[in-house]
């Protein structure tokens, strides 16, 4: 049945294309938004409901498991990741059981609570990604599989999770590939008489792509097309700069232009409209271990290594290995707006309650639509960093 009520969608789909694109093309090149000044929250539709996202780890589930999220704490909950096959572009599970069980899982607690399904990710290749979106047939294969996997297994929406274009071409066709998936679920959504499957996609920090791929977002299709874009607002130090301790998700940094500010200017510089824009934020942080444990180190301080594991404690186990040790100090850093902790010879730059707020306080000054968390998982005791920007976001 399902199959069925999406191939003749597909048929009609073929048929109005053509019309499709002369209609995305029309998109006006000033967008009426921006006569306003786009900066200014009094512009902000009236009718747009702030967004409290949060990703789960689905690849973590037996350490995470989806049940012990408050779902409460959130507005809209994605799945992190369902994948795409590489040979035939179509979106596909990375456990069956685990999406079909995850929504029904997640609304017991939340039933107003939306849930996406996320594809791709930090750990996919993104190279299928770069030819699936280069042609119309392989663009139609992943449009209509993903459709089919949300409907089928009672998701509320799409994200998109391509990290990252590498060129001004990628992103022209990922412009492109919005706008067909747009097009697409407002289709399924006329066909099945059910409300369109939300679209949205995770995104570098910058509208411009540096260091990790290149190119600059396409923003009018972004505008027009999705129902917001996750920029992720981390990762700007780590363990590939081992020698040295770094703020990971600074908001300002005189030092640097790798800051969420700069990020968040260059997005809206490049045409996206501020209610598009979801900022991202870090429930983990990033470690070293100091060259002197024997001196208050600050960030920019001299290390040694990057820190235990991976380098990158979930926040419950920072407040775990805080509050293990009587000598261990937290410090919020004004100037960055991130905090950071010693203890002994580790060094963790973080975000704790200060700086989540202040954090959220930013992207309301810039008229963003709100937040999301990677993840909704790693948050201490009973939801600390949740709870706090929730607080501070409002409803
Ligand atoms: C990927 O697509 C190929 C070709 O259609 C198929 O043989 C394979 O089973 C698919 N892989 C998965 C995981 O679905
Ligand atoms: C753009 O990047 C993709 C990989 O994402 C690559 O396959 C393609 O050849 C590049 N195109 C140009 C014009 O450089
Ligand atoms: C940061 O804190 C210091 C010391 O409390 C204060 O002098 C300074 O004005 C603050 N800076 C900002 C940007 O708030
Ligand atoms: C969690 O925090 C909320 C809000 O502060 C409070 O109402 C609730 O009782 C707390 N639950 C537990 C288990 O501590």
């Amino acid at each position: 049945m399902e199959r069925r009520s999406l191939a003749s969608i597909f048929l009609a789909f073929l048929v109005v294309a053509s019309d499709h694109y002369a209609a995305v093309s029309a998109f006006p090149a000033q967008d009426p938004w921006r006569k306003n000044d786009p900066w200014n929250w009094h512009y902000f539709p009236r009718n747009t409901k702030v967004v409290r996202v949060a990703y789960w780890p689905a690849y973590s589930a037996d350490q995470y498991p989806a049940s012990s999220i408050d779902s409460t704490l959130f507005t809209h909950l994605n799945y992190a990741f369902a994948n795409l096959n590489a040979s035939d572009n179509t979106v596909v599970p990375d456990d069956a059981a685990r999406i079909a069980a995850f929504s029904r899982t997640v609304k017991s607690r939340n039933p107003s609570l939306k849930t996406l399904l996320s594809i791709g990710g930090g750990g996919a290749d993104p190279k299928p990604f770069s030819a699936m979106a280069s042609k119309a047939s392989s663009r139609t294969a992943f449009i209509w599989s993903s459709i089919a996997l949300a409907r089928s297994n009672a998701f509320d929406g799409l994200d998109l999770d391509w990290e990252f274009p590498q060129n001004q071409t990628d992103m022209d066709n990922l412009g492109t590939l919005f706008a067909e998936w747009r097009f697409a679920a407002a289709a399924e959504a006329g066909h099945s008489g059910r409300p369109r499957l939300l679209l949205t996609a995770a995104v570098y920090y910058s509208g411009t792509i540096r260091f990790v791929g290149g190119g600059t977002y396409p923003t009018k299709s972004i505008n027009a097309n999705l129902d917001w874009v996750g920029l992720m607002a981390f990762d700007y130090h780590g363990s590939w700069e081992p020698t040295v301790t770094g703020a990971h998700t600074a908001l300002y940094d005189p030092k640097s232009d790798v800051n969420t500010a700069a990020g968040v200017a260059r997005w809206m510089a490049a045409g996206l409209r501020p209610d598009k824009g979801v900022l991202g934020l870090a429930m983990y942080g990033h470690s070293w271990i100091l060259s002197d444990p024997s001196a208050k180190a600050g960030i920019g301080a001299p290390a040694k290594s990057p820190g235990p594991g991976d380098a990158t404690p979930v926040f419950a186990g920072i407040v775990a290995t805080v509050s293990g040790d009587d000598k261990a100090t937290v410090v919020y850093d004004n100037v960055t707006v991130t905090a950071y902790a010693q203890v002994g010879s580790l060094w963790i730059g973080f975000d704790n309650e200060e700086s989540i707020r202040n954090k959220v306080g930013f992207l309301r000054s810039k008229g963003m639509r709100g937040y999301f968390f990677w993840t909704a998982s790693f948050d201490s005791g009973n939801g600390t960093l949740s709870r706090a920007a929730a607080a501070a976001l409002g409803h």
